[in-house]
């Protein structure tokens, strides 16, 4: 147990079960969560809720609620510290966000990035869940009275929207409840791209598993990968302000910085005038490095389905906890009897 004392406020924090935890969630979330858990009270949360807007098969996504705990674990959340839990286990999410689905408007919804590029073209067959996402996931964090939210820099527009939501029920109902809470996008890991394409970000929804580097990738999976990542033709400029338009080279440069904890200025220096098949060689070693003891602890972790239900089942108690003065204050607010 930690004896720092905390600052005030609260950090919540999730990632969706939906496949395989990469590079750019470490780099743009979880290692950033290990982090402000030793100033924060914090809470990370399995979000299987929002999972499910997108089908999921039944096993797979059980499996996978379980890996993302490792995942978690495994970048350095200690559950001792910090509050881990599946946003299933509280009902306050769903009763929450019904709330919320009231309160946003559906201008707001309709101005979401996230839900355009998920539905594609053919949005009519889109589940009405995926359009109201973002109110679950105002919801998630309000439920807390959340002051900061560590994410990458995709969901800048979600937490733009959980503050209009916060404003609006506050205005609404002439009430001071939500905080106007803060989004914390940290370095130079906030926005990871795919190996293959460095205008799109890496995701785990991308059909080319060689557009990401998987928590679980081992290591001669990893220097495949890098070895194969697009590059350009020109070597390592001096400083960052070479690598503008060129999204691949600025990439796996960002990469190693945020690995590193190192500019990308900084990373130039070091490098400069060698070619990307040198560079490579050494971005291999360390996203080697630093992954592997996170694969090793997956690894091990997963082996442990009991261990990890049991911490799941802890962190919900505790949330609950904390959730149920809130939603019993708005639901006071809304005039439920
Ligand atoms: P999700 O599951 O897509 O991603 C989890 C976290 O990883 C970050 N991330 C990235 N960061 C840098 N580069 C990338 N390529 C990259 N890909 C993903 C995401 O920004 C995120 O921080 N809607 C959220 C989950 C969520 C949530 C919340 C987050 C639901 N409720 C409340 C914060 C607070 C999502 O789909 O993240």
């Amino acid at each position: 147990m930690t004896t720092s004392p905390k600052i005030s406020g609260r950090v919540f924090s999730g990632a969706q079960p939906s496949g395989n935890m990469h590079l750019g969630n470490y780099l743009g979330a979880f290692k950033n969560w290990a982090r402000l858990q030793d100033s924060y009270e914090a809470l990370y949360c399995i979000v299987d809720m929002h999972a499910i807007t997108v089908w999921q098969d039944p096993l797979i996504l059980q499996a996978q609620i379980r890996e993302a705990a490792a995942a978690y674990i495994a970048s350095g959340v200690d559950p001792a510290r910090s509050i881990l839990y599946n946003q299933s286990k509280v009902a306050g999410h769903a009763e929450l966000a019904w709330i919320f689905n009231c309160v946003a408007r559906l201008g707001w919804l309709n101005r979401m990035t996230q839900f355009k590029d998920k539905a594609g073209k053919n949005k009519e067959k889109a589940s009405v869940g995926l359009y109201v996402y973002p109110n679950l996931m105002a919801a998630d964090i309000l439920l807390y009275k959340a002051t900061h939210v560590p994410v990458g820099e995709d969901q800048k527009q979600h937490l733009e929207l959980t503050r209009d939501i916060a404003q609006k029920f506050n205005s609404d109902y002439n009430a001071d409840i939500f905080p106007l809470t803060e989004p914390v996008i940290m370095g130079e890991g906030a926005r990871v791209m795919s190996l293959r394409d460095g205008s799109k970000k890496m995701s785990k929804s991308d059909p080319s598993d060689m557009s990401r580097i998987n928590l679980n990738d081992n290591a001669d999976t990893l220097a495949a990968k890098i070895r194969k990542a697009r590059t350009d033709a020109e070597p390592l400029p001096s400083d960052a302000s070479g690598l503008q338009g060129r999204p691949e080279a600025a990439n796996l440069v960002g990469i190693y910085a945020a690995l590193m904890d190192q500019s990308r200025d900084s990373v130039c220096a070091e490098y400069e005038g060698q070619g990307f098949a040198e560079f490579k060689k050494a971005l291999t070693d360390v996203v080697a490095a630093k992954l592997a003891p996170i694969t090793e602890e997956m690894a091990r972790l997963q082996k442990e389905p009991d261990y990890i239900d049991g911490i799941l089942l802890d962190g919900a108690e505790k949330a609950r906890v904390l959730a149920a003065p809130v939603l019993a204050e708005v639901k006071r607010t809304v005039g439920y009897l």
